[in-house]
């Protein structure tokens, strides 16, 4: 039979496969809340502007909000041939409140009424972004309190470099995760604008105020040109965008989580709450939340290349193709806040060893900068010459098998006789984070200093 919507011009109805390929039902229903939010402020601006009645809108709304608790209450009959979460709305509506039903859709289309559905519901989800990376944040800041002063190897290339503290580690995670959640309020500023009353692509001639159902969705603005507001999805992408930053930070620090577990280092353990067992091997404890949330930028950068290929050489204004949006959008977002809450609740609970990470700081010569450094400061040599004797130290000390600070005076001063006792001081791990005071640095107080300034920022 032909459709209830454009049965006006169609004799038939459509194929089976045509049915499967263009509903989108099954996805969009998500929207529910942002549809019937976006019709309610539609219909009450309708009623206000004198283009339907006041009794006709209290009808929309009343029915509206039946609608709305249908849908909560898992009652609602979700029906594929209305294709989409709009005409699934609107249909229910004219079964339960009849004639004044008809008249929502007036001086609106499915192409502005979408874009201002998904724009809402990517609203909320920069906002859940933004909540669930102050969470993690503040994770983050708690190791960094608990450790500011706990020396661990620096690594470059994953070799040994320079010690750093425990603090200075987890307070680079800060400032990257304190990055993601500015990309997402940006974002957010930027998609703050209402498609709604753009219609199909032209505006319309119906009386209608933009201004007042952009107030109503707490939007800040109407968007000014309706070709841009129903053709652009440059609001996905953002998210998109800033979501796969965010997951590769997420996974950059899951990957060490992973290492750091591992018997080789055991620089952490994490709890039980976030590991799992072998059902052969008895000793594993694998780190399973860390490894799926290294994973999950797959599937967040993976909806964001689809989505930027469906847009890319796309006509303005509205084509079909564009339904193709939601499904990546509300993976990649589901994939997101569940890496977020997953990491903010193993960083939560992670224990770090303090005396497995100073024993591996210091070894691996990783004070030989000092030591140059040491050169130069003390016996005037050019930081080149200073290199190249540190560098016949660490040969000779390896030679021994042995690390730095144990060196006798006469090894050193063999290979440069300028070399005295004081050299030691500056050998050991303490030492040499502490020395670190630029700004940035690694040193115990100016990584104090930071979190101070994060706590401050989140206060
Ligand atoms: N379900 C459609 C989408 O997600 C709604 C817009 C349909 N508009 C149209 N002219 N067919 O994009």
């Amino acid at each position: 039979s032909a459709n209830s919507m454009w049965g006006g011009r169609f004799a038939a109805g459509p194929d089976a496969i045509m049915e499967a390929i263009n509903a989108s039902i099954g996805f969009d229903r998500r929207l529910y809340a942002q549809d019937i939010r976006g019709s309610r402020a539609h219909a009450a601006m309708l009623a206000a502007q004198g283009i339907i009645s006041t009794s006709d809108a209290e009808a929309i709304r009343e029915g509206l909000l039946t609608v709305l608790s249908e849908i909560e209450a898992g009652k609602f009959p979700f029906r594929t041939e209305l294709e989409d979460i709009h005409m699934n709305v609107e249909a229910r509506l004219k079964e339960i409140i009849g004639e004044p039903a008809g008249r929502l859709h007036t001086g609106r289309s499915r192409n502005d009424q979408v874009a201002t559905d998904f724009r809402l519901w990517v609203r909320d989800q920069c906002d859940a972004a933004i909540q669930a990376l102050r969470a993690l944040i503040r994770a983050a800041l708690s190791q960094a309190e608990a450790g500011a002063d706990w020396v661990m190897p620096g690594f470059t290339h994953l070799q040994t470099a320079q010690p750093v503290t425990w603090g200075h580690h987890m307070m680079a995670y800060v400032e990257m995760f304190g990055r993601d959640l500015s990309r997402f309020q940006d974002a957010r500023r930027r998609m703050n604008e209402s498609p709604l009353g753009a219609a199909a692509l032209a505006g319309t001639g119906y009386p209608i105020d933009r201004h007042a159902t952009a107030a109503a969705l707490d939007f800040d603005a109407p968007m000014a040109n309706s070709l841009d507001a129903v053709s652009d999805r440059d609001f996905a992408l953002e998210f998109l965008s800033a979501s796969s930053i965010c997951a590769v930070h997420l996974s950059r620090l899951a990957e060490e989580l992973v290492i750091w577990s591992s018997a080789q280092f055991r620089f952490v353990s994490m709890s039980d709450k976030w590991s799992t067992g072998s059902s052969i091997m008895p000793q594993k404890r694998n780190p399973d939340a860390a490894e799926l949330i290294r994973a999950k930028i797959g599937r967040i950068l993976g909806a964001t290349v689809a989505l930027f290929t469906v847009m890319k050489g796309l006509p303005l204004a509205y084509s079909k193709d564009m339904q193709e949006d939601k499904e990546q959008v509300f993976d990649a977002a589901d994939s997101l806040m569940l890496a977020l809450a997953a990491m903010t609740g193993m960083l939560s609970d992670l224990s770090a060893n303090r005396e497995k990470m100073e024993a591996a700081a210091a070894s691996g010569f990783s004070t030989a900068t000092d030591l140059a450094d040491w050169l130069v400061r003390e016996l005037g040599l050019p930081f080149r010459d200073a290199h190249h004797v540190t560098g016949s130290l660490v040969a000779l000390a390896e030679q021994r098998g042995c690390d730095l600070p144990d060196l006798t005076l006469a090894d050193m001063q063999g290979v440069h006789a300028g070399i005295t006792d004081k050299v030691f001081g500056v050998l050991g791990v303490h030492n040499s984070v502490a020395s670190r005071q630029s700004y940035g640095g690694t040193a115990p107080g100016r990584v104090r200093a930071q979190i101070a300034r994060w706590k401050e920022i989140l206060a």
